[in-house]
């Protein structure tokens, strides 16, 4: 604060960070109150009809309202009772890596623009792929937002690999009953017509059936379409089932079509001793086409 009074750029930025560091002393996160709260019409009706402010107000103010009127109300996946569905829990870090990416704001689309980043996010990388048991050399990669642009980045990589460019449309995907629905998305957006999209069906442990999947790529390939890519998963949103990965990986090889994991809720169990769940997820290297 400035000797007249007048709030500086640093004392909003403090009262920022301490608002968050409060949230957590409190650990609301974790057990306060209901798991889910239902926003009440006249919260709404209040935020909708503020509109964007034309005028500055109080910071102090401005972080009570958006504690009381806006993150108070819906699913609070933090709660140590939300067993509802995936997102998981903050943890008394986690936030500070979006704090200072976000406060720095570096751009990182070229290695000059940001050298140091890029060889860290590099390095984490190759720890990934060591992780998961990929062949030395097997290091590249991106970080990206979440699943679903990971799905869409990695189905493209297929279809680029796999067809050239005035091929596209004899493309032919499978996925399985349990798969993320933002796969399916990802290969509408990439050009995979939807009735080239074919749903394997699971066994009763919500795993791949993986003869199944065999019968449809080579009813396609007997039809002269030209499969792409199998989408086997790593933990499934619904069930946290896992695919028979090493079976689809025999599939994808014997057949030529790439075989992309998702492990957007499950792959994460690769740093721990249950890792040989994943067994076979090594296998979906593309050297077969
Ligand atoms: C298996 C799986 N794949 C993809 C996604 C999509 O991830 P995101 O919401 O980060 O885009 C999810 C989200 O729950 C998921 O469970």
């Amino acid at each position: 604060m400035y000797a007249n009074g007048t709030t500086t750029e640093a004392d909003v930025e403090l009262a920022a960070v301490r608002f968050v560091c409060e949230l957590f002393a409190r650990n609301r996160h974790l057990s306060e109150g209901a798991a889910i709260r239902e926003a009440p019409g006249e919260v709404l009706d209040a935020i909708r009809e503020r509109g964007v402010p034309a005028q500055g107000r109080p910071l102090d103010e401005v972080v009570l309202e958006m504690e009381r009127d806006v993150i108070g109300y819906g699913y609070n996946a933090d709660h140590a009772r939300f067993l509802g569905f995936v997102p998981g829990p903050t943890t008394a870090l986690s936030w500070l890596g979006d704090v200072i990416a976000a406060g720095y704001n570096r751009h990182a689309g070229s290695f000059a623009n940001y050298p140091a980043g890029c060889v860290a996010e590099e390095g984490v990388l190759s720890w990934f792929c060591e992780r998961a048991g990929l062949p030395a050399g097997a290091s590249g990669g991106l970080f990206v937002s979440g699943g679903s642009m990971a799905n869409l980045t990695a189905l493209a990589a297929a279809r680029d690999a796999v067809l050239g460019e005035g091929d596209w449309e004899r493309g032919v995907a499978y996925v399985s009953e349990q798969t993320h629905s933002s796969a399916t998305k990802g290969l509408h957006v990439i050009g995979v017509p939807r009735d080239h999209v074919r749903v394997v069906p699971c066994d009763d442990a919500f795993r791949m059936d993986v003869a199944a999947l065999e019968r449809a790529v080579a009813a396609d390939e007997a039809a002269g379409l030209r499969p792409i890519v199998a989408v086997a998963t790593a933990g499934t949103t619904n069930t946290g089932s896992v695919d028979p990965l090493r079976e689809v990986a025999r599939v994808c090889r014997a057949h030529g079509l790439w075989m992309h994991v998702d492990g957007a809720f499950g792959a994460s169990v690769l740093l721990t001793r249950h890792r040989g769940m994943l067994d076979g997820v090594e296998l979906a290297v593309f050297d077969n086409v």
